[in-house]
């Protein structure tokens, strides 16, 4: 993560997140864009920064995996250190024992919830298998933001790669329930902001036909940045040939930032450009691989085959962006899967994730 003199141009994009969470909690926020384009990096500095009586919880689920309800609590929660006295003060339950204790170990910003070891152990159940025993955890959760406001705090929730809370099924809980909870503290009651951020662009396809967030969420892209916004960075970091950097990764600020540490290494502009076109070139190979050679599961690739895909390719990387219904359903999910196309549900069109990976699709073949 870069040091805050080091962030570039986010300007618009921060003042508009920044205005939704000085008003009052109305709607869920969906932030989705293709990926490598700065949403955590954008979302850390503004949270960070919010003014003192916020109290942010950020989770960041990347590389969780979470398929079970007890997986769900492990990565929401996590047991902060306790004295003697806060122990047996905890194992009175009440909320404002874990908010006296919460003000003394929470922060601004907070990655998960710390929550005394006794309250954790109430929403997994003691003995196995006790429901009663076991609180539950979007009740608590509430009821323990609504004691932050009348503390005079303002909470806010923010779920980072939120499509890991797919597979979230048995137990009683699912994504679904997450969704009613988001809706319940913004909508519903205006107790929370709620934000989710993810860059799979299926998953938000999902969440945009969801009815259960039907006129309850708002979708905010955080996208590339244009030319001009990009040259400025360019500059920033000290790039000579700028049309030649446009051309080869465009505004995309993970690139941006490779192409420097490969500068750093001692690689000419062209050198490094070229370096990471060759990667994107050879996992774009792969994957064609495997499907020439049949590699992926069936249900994954039936019905097409090679020379089709190459055909989307090229068609692709020539337009600026295409209606979704252009492409094959087959195809399309799985070049959006393998995140070489980024699909916007809400024009329903497709373009590839990024100019460097537009520029592999270009010059894409097989062997
Ligand atoms: N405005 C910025 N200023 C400086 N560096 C940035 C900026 N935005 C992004 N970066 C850098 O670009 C890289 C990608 O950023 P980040 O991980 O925030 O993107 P993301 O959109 O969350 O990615 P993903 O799609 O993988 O979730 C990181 O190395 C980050 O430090
Ligand atoms: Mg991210």
């Amino acid at each position: 993560m870069p040091e805050k003199e080091d962030f570039f141009d986010r300007e618009a994009e921060e003042e508009a997140l920044r205005k939704i969470l000085l008003s009052k909690p109305n709607l869920v926020n969906f932030i989705y864009g293709p990926i490598n384009t700065g949403k955590t990096t954008l979302l850390t500095r503004i949270l960070e920064d919010l003014p003192d009586e916020f109290r942010v919880f950020y989770f960041n689920f990347r590389g969780v995996e979470i398929r079970k309800y007890e997986d769900f609590v492990r990565a929401m929660f996590r047991a902060g250190k306790e004295t003697f006295w806060d122990k047996i003060r905890s194992r009175s339950d009440s909320i404002g024992a874990t908010l006296d204790w919460m003000e003394k170990v929470c922060g601004n910003f907070n990655e998960g919830f710390v929550l005394p070891a006794n309250v954790i152990k109430t929403f997994v159940g003691e003995k196995k298998n006790s429901e009663k025993n076991r609180q539950d955890v979007f009740d608590y959760l509430y009821n323990l933001f609504k004691g932050i406001i009348k503390r005079g705090c303002k909470p806010v929730l923010v779920l980072d790669e939120l499509q890991m809370l797919r597979e979230l099924r048995k137990n009683g809980i699912a994504l679904h329930d997450m969704f009613n909870f988001m809706v319940r503290l913004t909508k519903e009651t205006h107790v929370a902001h709620c934000l989710a951020v993810t860059s799979d662009s299926l998953f938000i396809e999902e969440i945009y036909g969801n009815a259960r967030l039907e006129g309850r969420s708002r979708n905010f892209l955080i996208d590339d940045l244009d030319k001009e916004r990009s040259y400025d960075v360019y500059e920033a970091f000290g790039f000579q040939n700028k049309e030649l950097v446009w051309n080869y990764i465009g505004g995309k600020p993970g690139d941006m930032i490779r192409l420097n540490s490969e500068l750093i290494l001692g690689s000419t502009e062209k050198e490094g450009l070229e370096l990471m076109l060759t990667d994107e070139r050879s996992r774009l190979e792969n994957l064609l691989e495997k499907v020439q050679y049949r590699l992926f599961s069936e249900d994954k690739i039936a019905g097409t085959d090679v020379r089709e895909i190459l055909e989307v390719l090229s068609v692709c990387s020539d337009d600026a962006q295409m209606h979704k219904g252009k492409i094959k359903p087959m195809i399309r999910r799985l070049l959006i899967e393998e995140n070489f196309l980024f699909l916007d549900p809400v024009t329903g069109t497709v373009r590839p994730q990024g100019q460097l990976i537009r520029k592999a699709m270009k010059s894409a073949k097989v062997y």
